[in-house]
């Protein structure tokens, strides 16, 4: 069928109808002698386009003269954090100071005699690490500089990190207990190592 045949059929004024299908053609879209139908939406798309637009008004409304909190992504954002803060713990109020009471003691011994024991002996009269009774201290004995040894080792000495084994209380706790030893004169103590320096407990 031409061109020129197709324009001539059907008797709308707008559009031609096509002879095979008996079904409206759009005007002028003719590319390479294939003619283009004027066909109609299926209704389920229709609907589905009209609910759409249904559901957007309704969002607009709320999203812009309602109080929605729902739908504006800070408020959810705060919402969430609040509800994530409110679980969590008092946000550590984590402090350096020597721990002396029972409960600590003993977490700090269960620790030390655990870990720590096979080199500095339950006893902590240190066999391959250093006598911690004694008043001898390599890396310095104050809680800073004890804190610091047991979080980061002493690698090349055979003593490992501790700062992922360890959270900081328990690092506390281990210190707090092996500093109750200081003074036990436990039985065959390692030789001194290191410097004499003054208890500052
Ligand atoms: C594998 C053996 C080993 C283990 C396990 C070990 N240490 Fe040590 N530690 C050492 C050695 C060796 C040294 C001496 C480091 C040096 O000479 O600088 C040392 C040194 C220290 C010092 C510094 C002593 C000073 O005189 O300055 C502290 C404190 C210490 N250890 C605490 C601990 C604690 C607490 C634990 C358990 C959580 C622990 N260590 C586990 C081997 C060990």
């Amino acid at each position: 069928m031409s061109e020129e045949q197709n324009k001539n059929i059907g008797n709308e004024p707008g559009y031609d109808i096509d002879t095979i299908t008996n079904q409206r053609l759009i005007k002028g879209h003719v590319y390479d002698g294939i003619y283009e139908l004027d066909n109609d939406l299926p209704p389920w798309w229709k609907w589905l386009f009209y609910i759409s637009i249904l559901f957007l008004a309704v969002y607009l409304i709320r999203l812009f003269f309602t109080e929605a909190p729902d739908l504006r992504q800070i408020e959810e954002y705060n919402k969430e954090l609040a509800a994530v803060q409110a679980k969590a713990p008092a946000a550590a109020d984590f402090q350096l100071v020597l721990l002396t009471d029972e409960a600590s003691l003993t977490a700090g011994k269960t620790i030390w005699e655990g870990q720590c024991g096979a080199c500095h002996l339950a006893s902590g009269a240190g066999i391959v690490g250093p006598n911690m009774t004694d008043d001898y201290w390599i890396h310095g004995n104050t809680l800073e500089e004890l804190f610091a040894v047991v979080e980061n080792g002493v690698l090349e000495k055979g003593m490992i990190p501790y700062r992922d084994q360890l959270s900081p209380q328990q690092r506390l706790q281990v210190i707090s207990y092996m500093l109750s030893l200081h003074g036990t004169n436990p039985v065959n103590p390692k030789e001194a190592q290191g410097e004499m320096i003054e208890w500052p407990y």
